[in-house]
């Protein structure tokens, strides 16, 4: 008898960008956000009684969803909040896919969702966007759950609004859209989420809020799937001090806001300076750019550019291998790299 289950043996674990701890280094590679969290994360941190942490956390995280419901003007009941928005998303394929099933999702995509997709021991089924990365519509019966990321990753593309709203009617089974860089786009479906029963939005605090050390991310949709995630999470799935510290995130929008606006000025800046060197570069909607390079290869550059301490990212592979996907640092960050060219 096997000791491990087949489909985890022959399983290709999902490959998260690197976190290599070298001084000086400019770290463009994985979307965080180049600004420190809100100053009320700090104060939290300072203040949290280590006492409060002999009891076990709130296992619904209340205090912390009834201010995400207010954010986005929906009951608690619409709200589940989770460790990371990968732990929504894995959810997900337990909660809404049958033994049997399918996972759809675009490709490219975040590469996570074929994973999850084979943990579960179901396929994959793909929708290409177009050559030049847009919308394609997928088959209202395809599977059971789609995972659908917009803006998209890694291509930073934003889908025709009127595109996405008939998708999610027309659509059969669950339509989860990953918006985990939101809040750098000039619009959302977050309406899609209370328009329609089969639709869950899901954001991150690991971007716009500068919080991936936490782990914090939520989703909102109608009750009956909110409660089915709740029915099979883990019964402390956020621990105390990710509650409190992601409570004072929600509710300092401003400063979240002021962040993802210097992040837009300067994508849109360093695009500009990128197509005058002749690069091709996708329209982005998020805090990164996904770009072509001009006379090298991506993987040269990438090559070139990690030499020089700076780390963007490149997925090999006949649809993404020509591109760049670089993360928006700072000012002073950009400015080297393109420097760096
Ligand atoms: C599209 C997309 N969804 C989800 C995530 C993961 O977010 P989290 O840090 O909340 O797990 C990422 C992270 O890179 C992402 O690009």
């Amino acid at each position: 008898m096997p000791l491990i289950r087949p489909s985890v043996a022959a399983l290709t674990p999902y490959t998260p960008g690197e976190q290599p701890r070298v001084p000086g280094l400019i770290k463009l590679n994985t979307n965080e956000n180049p600004y420190p969290p809100s100053p009320r994360v700090g104060e939290v941190l300072k203040s949290f009684a280590a006492e409060r942490l002999r009891l076990y956390p709130d296992p619904v995280a209340t205090e912390l969803r009834a201010a995400i419901a207010e954010l986005h003007g929906c009951a608690i009941e619409n709200v589940f909040a989770g460790n990371g928005s990968d732990e929504t998303l894995a959810l997900c394929t337990r909660a809404f896919v049958p033994p049997g099933g399918a996972v759809g999702c675009f490709e490219p995509s975040y590469s996570l969702y074929p994973v999850l997709a084979a943990i579960a021991d179901v396929p994959t089924r793909r929708v290409a966007l177009t050559d030049s990365f847009e919308w394609v519509t997928p088959d209202p019966g395809l599977a059971p759950l789609f995972f659908l990321t917009t803006p998209n990753a890694p291509t930073g593309m934003l889908y025709p609004r009127a595109a996405l709203e008939a998708f999610c009617e027309s659509f059969r089974g669950v339509v989860l859209l990953d918006e985990a860089y939101a809040d750098f786009a000039p619009e959302n479906g977050m309406e899609f989420a209370v328009r329609y029963p089969n639709v869950l939005v899901s954001r991150t605090l690991s971007k716009s809020y500068s919080l991936a050390g936490i782990r914090l991310g939520y989703a909102i949709g109608a009750a009956p799937l909110i409660e089915a995630m709740f029915k099979i999470k883990d019964s402390y799935n956020l621990d105390a001090l990710t509650q409190a510290i992601g409570l004072a995130a929600i509710r300092d929008q401003a400063w979240m806001q002021a962040n993802a606006a210097k992040i837009i000025a300067t994508r849109e800046r360093v695009t500009r300076e990128l197509e005058k060197r002749g690069w091709g570069v996708r329209p982005s909607a998020t805090n990164f750019v996904f770009a072509k390079p001009s006379g090298r290869s991506a993987a040269e550059l990438f090559d070139h550019l990690r030499a020089k301490a700076i780390l963007v990212r490149h997925f090999p592979g006949p649809r993404t291998g020509d591109f760049l996907r670089i993360t928006i640092g700072t000012d002073e960050q950009m400015d080297a790299l393109l420097a760096a060219f």
